[in-house]
């Protein structure tokens, strides 16, 4: 979608700049923020682009960087930690045959960690998009990884 578009969906105050940078992420090809549309945002919003990318640097839930279709989210925070997440992102390595940061070659898959997605009680949790996944073990990994796998497919 076209970023001028997006960005006229919301008032121009500074409140709205997180929500209006994830909008533009979500609609553009590979799930990132190019520098081009930050410049915009930067107008929008009447701020420098030094600002904005200070701002997008800030929140790991963005990135500058074209990602994949699916973004796995590993959660670290010491719940997840103590449950077995360094496992998880273990077994997540493994799967897709990426480290932490990448993206698979056929761009469906990025591997990311992040702090508390609020559902502590599951741990440990990942997500994937905006979906939680918990009680992770090494069955149910594989079995989300072929899910999205499937749906690539079209199966
Ligand atoms: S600590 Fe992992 S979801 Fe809260």
């Amino acid at each position: 979608m076209n970023v001028d578009k997006i960005l006229k969906r919301y008032n121009a105050d500074r409140e709205n700049l997180i929500q209006a940078l994830h909008d533009i992420q979500d609609n553009t090809e590979g799930n990132y923020l190019r520098t081009g549309d930050l410049k915009k945002a930067a107008d929008y919003f009447h701020m420098s682009l030094s600002e904005i990318n200070g701002v997008v640097e800030f929140y790991s839930m963005f990135s500058k960087k074209p990602r994949g279709k699916y973004i796995i989210r590993v959660c670290q925070s010491p719940p997840c930690y103590i449950k077995g997440a360094f496992n998880v992102l273990g077994e997540l390595k493994n799967l897709l045959g990426i480290d932490l940061n990448d993206t698979t070659k056929d761009k469906l898959f990025t591997l990311e960690t992040t702090s508390c997605l609020g559902a502590c009680d599951e741990a440990p949790v990942m997500s994937v998009n905006n979906i939680i996944y918990g009680k992770l073990n090494t069955e149910k990994i594989k079995n989300i990884i072929k899910h999205y796998r499937e749906e690539k497919r079209g199966k």
